[in-house]
């Protein structure tokens, strides 16, 4: 399943409690995973049962109570904040279920600035926006604001982000939470492509049909992994069963 010897994400013993104005929520609690590169996982689980919180600790946008994090075998948890935002712009791309994008930058500026602030050439840092763009069928959208486009939209742009430095993991919290169903089957079918091509994937979400689209799914429950299975291999649409996970149409 993901017993590579060099995984591209591996936790062992994450945990974080948040202390809020409530009563402490122990939102992860004692979490070993292992990615492989290349490898398509999707994460499962009820509202409220730690997901979001399990990846804010892996892209380092939180940090862990207890337990360590490797990234491509190198040990991230002692990361800096600073370390951490190098590291997402070249290592690790984000997309969350809302604010992915920069208001006030065109469509075309907001896929830039990763590339731009990781060092690339303006030039390369175009060339990168104007392929990613047209792959996700985004052309003449360019001069466009965030505002003016529509949810699906907002969210390939989100994609394009995260994706224009060819990070080796691309870690996704609800990429289609606010899509209908057409909006989602498109953002499935974009991570599909792209795993296809050897894209490490960890994807949050709710959507069972989402699910489907990846190599293995994590049921996550109150904090924990509470079940983890590979899905059959071989090319979406696919059927699933024991999983609960619903067969795939398009
Ligand atoms: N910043 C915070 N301060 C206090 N409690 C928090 C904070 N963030 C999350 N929590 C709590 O931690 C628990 C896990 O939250 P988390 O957002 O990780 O769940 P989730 O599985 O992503 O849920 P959803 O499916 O609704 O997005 C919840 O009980 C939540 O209320
Ligand atoms: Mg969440």
């Amino acid at each position: 399943m993901s017993d590579s010897p060099a995984p591209v994400l591996r936790a062992e013993g994450l945990a974080k409690t948040h202390h809020g104005e409530g009563a402490p929520a122990h939102a992860v609690r004692g979490v070993d995973l292992r990615v492989a590169r290349g490898e398509f996982v999707a994460i499962t689980g009820p509202s409220g049962a730690g997901k979001s919180t399990l990846l804010h600790l892996l892209g380092g946008l939180q940090r862990p109570d207890a337990g360590s994090i490797w990234l491509d075998g190198e040990r991230t948890d002692g990361y800096s904040e600073a370390r951490w935002a190098v590291e997402r712009r070249k290592r690790i791309g984000i997309v969350f279920q809302f604010f992915n994008l920069v208001s006030d930058l065109s469509v075309a500026d907001n896929v830039e600035l990763p590339a731009l602030l990781a060092g690339v050439s303006p030039k390369k840092a175009r060339a990168g926006r104007e392929e990613l763009l047209a792959e996700l069928g985004l052309e003449g959208k360019e001069r466009s604001m965030p505002g003016e486009l529509s949810g699906g939209e907002q969210q390939r742009v989100a994609l394009a982000r995260a994706l224009v430095n060819h990070p080796p993991l691309l870690l996704a919290d609800e990429p289609a939470g606010s899509l209908d169903s057409k909006g989602t089957r498109e953002v499935m079918r974009l991570l599909s492509r792209f795993h296809q091509r050897g894209q490490t994937i960890l994807l949050v979400t709710h959507d069972a049909r989402l699910a489907s689209a990846a190599d293995r799914v994590i049921s996550f429950f109150d904090g924990r992994i509470a079940d983890d299975a590979a899905l059959d291999a071989g090319p979406a649409p696919r059927r699933r069963g024991a999983s609960g996970v619903l067969e795939l149409r398009d």
